[in-house]
């Protein structure tokens, strides 16, 4: 099995899963300095100035490598790729598109990348692309998702390390040291963790993000459409009776446009709180080493 850390260059093979267009460097950089690897979320980037600017706010905090998601669908990624190469960054993460013309492109400027699927067939052509790794994101993690039936980490995650050759990275459910290891049992090489690190002491989340995510409990999440894709979402009692009322029209209420606002200022009834289901494993907001300690020990 192949060992992520030496492609990311992190102590542990542990990614942060980036969030949207959230970037804290505070967050990316306690999870560097405690042995993971920050990640900064650009995949919804439309400023260049901006992605340098982030950058530079994250090493005045640490030295330690950090890398970023792109979407491959982003315009800007011919101009980002080659700051990320000058700024230092050797491994990206990429998403939502076809990943045929942005590896030889990442490539060619000495990076890495790691694509995200849902499925096997995805995890296939990527590797095919040239995709140097796959993070295989399970149905229970929080984020955008396709229309289609997915399946859970712990399917998918087997069954695309039995059928690619390069390292596999799990994504949605792990939370604390048993998902952690399950990861590896399962035959990933990795792991990827994004509500666990939305909860923390260091994440630029909204208070009451954080408070909905440890309120939730079993059962409290759900897959809910916006736009054309589908979004893991927490489903709290006003938004349950939202749901449930028959005049109320979800695929003209949520829409992704809305999701930075609705997500600064906490106003959930624009876009629900996205979260995974491993909200319902996550109790207290902690510090980010707390958890990273917990998680290898
Ligand atoms: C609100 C939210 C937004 C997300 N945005 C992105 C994104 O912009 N790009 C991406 O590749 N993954 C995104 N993800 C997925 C995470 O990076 C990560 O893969 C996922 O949260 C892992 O599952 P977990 O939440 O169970 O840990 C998002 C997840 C959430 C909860």
């Amino acid at each position: 099995m192949s060992n992520i850390s030496e492609m990311l260059g992190s102590k542990y093979p542990i990614i942060q899963g980036p969030i949207g267009a959230i970037n804290t460097p505070d967050l990316i950089a306690a999870i560097s300095e405690a042995g993971g690897y920050g990640m900064l979320a650009l995949g919804f980037m439309n400023d260049i100035e901006e992605v340098k600017r982030l950058i530079l706010e994250v090493k005045k905090r640490t030295s330690k490598p950090f890398g970023a998601n792109i979407m491959i669908i982003n315009p800007l990624n011919e101009k980002i790729i080659p700051i990320l190469a000058e700024s230092g960054i050797k491994t990206v993460t990429t998403s939502v598109g076809f990943p045929g013309q942005i590896y030889p492109q990442l490539h060619a400027n000495g990076i890495k990348g790691l694509h995200v699927v849902l499925s096997l067939k995805h995890a296939i052509s990527a590797e095919q692309a040239g995709a140097d790794g796959i993070v295989a994101a399970g149905s229970e993690a929080g984020g955008l998702r396709s229309t289609g039936s997915e399946s859970s980490t712990m399917v998918l995650v087997p069954l695309i390390a039995d059928n690619v050759k390069v390292p596999v990275v799990a994504a949605g459910g792990i939370a604390d040291s048993r998902g952690y290891k399950a990861a590896f049992a399962l035959g990933a090489s990795g792991v990827q963790i994004g509500t666990r690190f939305m909860a923390t002491h260091e994440s630029g989340i909204h208070p009451e993000w954080k408070k909905q995510i440890v309120n939730c409990s079993d059962g409290e999440t759900a897959l809910l459409p916006v736009d054309n894709m589908m979004m893991r979402a927490i489903i709290t009692p006003q938004l349950k009776e939202r749901l449930n009322d028959p005049a109320f029209d979800i695929k003209k209420e949520f829409k992704l446009a809305n999701a930075n606002r609705a997500w600064n200022s906490a106003d959930f009834s624009l876009v629900p709180a996205g979260a995974g289901q491993v909200s319902a494993l996550i109790k207290e907001v902690k510090s980010v080493k707390e958890i990273i300690e917990e998680m290898v020990k």
